[in-house]
């Protein structure tokens, strides 16, 4: 299941999001504007986040459970995200910085800027992050760290 959610700034980047991912046949949840009108982005990330949380098979060994957020350049939405306990936000702009995000930081959410990424390069960046697995061992010491943090 994919949380999806944004403010008004990321709402057309979200709809172009949502349709990649019903293209792909992959289940998911929409939150925070649902037609373009004011949204504060706090509020999306933590409605999408908590949903995210409150999903068992988010922590299973192979969630295929992400939070995918986008508000105008992703800054805010990510920063909000980063204190909800339990989200690892990682703010991307690329499929490179999708992958490592997933690889190295195992995020399970990920955070774009809908004034900062065009759609195609957007969607190569979601298409990455869904496909690349935590690659653990050292990084795991090192996300663990994080999470010690908390
Ligand atoms: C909304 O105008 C804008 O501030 C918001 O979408 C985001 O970019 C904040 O970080």
């Amino acid at each position: 299941m994919i949380f999806v959610g944004s403010d008004h700034a990321g709402y057309r980047l979200k709809r172009e999001i949502i349709k990649y991912l019903e293209s792909r046949d992959l289940s998911f949840k929409e939150y925070g504007c649902i037609d373009g009108s004011p949204y504060d982005y706090p509020l999306a990330a933590e409605d999408a986040c908590r949903a995210f949380l409150e999903n068992k098979e988010s922590f299973s060994e192979k969630s295929t459970s992400f939070v995918i957020l986008v508000c105008g350049t992703g800054i805010g939405i990510s920063m909000a995200a980063n204190k909800i306990k339990g989200i690892r936000a990682a703010l991307v702009t690329d499929a490179f910085t999708a992958e490592m995000a997933r690889l190295h930081n195992n995020a399970n959410c990920i955070c774009l800027g809908e004034r900062v990424t065009g759609v195609g390069v957007a969607i190569s960046a979601v298409e990455k992050y869904l496909s690349t697995d935590f690659e653990g061992g050292r990084h795991e010491r090192r996300v663990n760290q994080i999470m010690g943090l908390e």
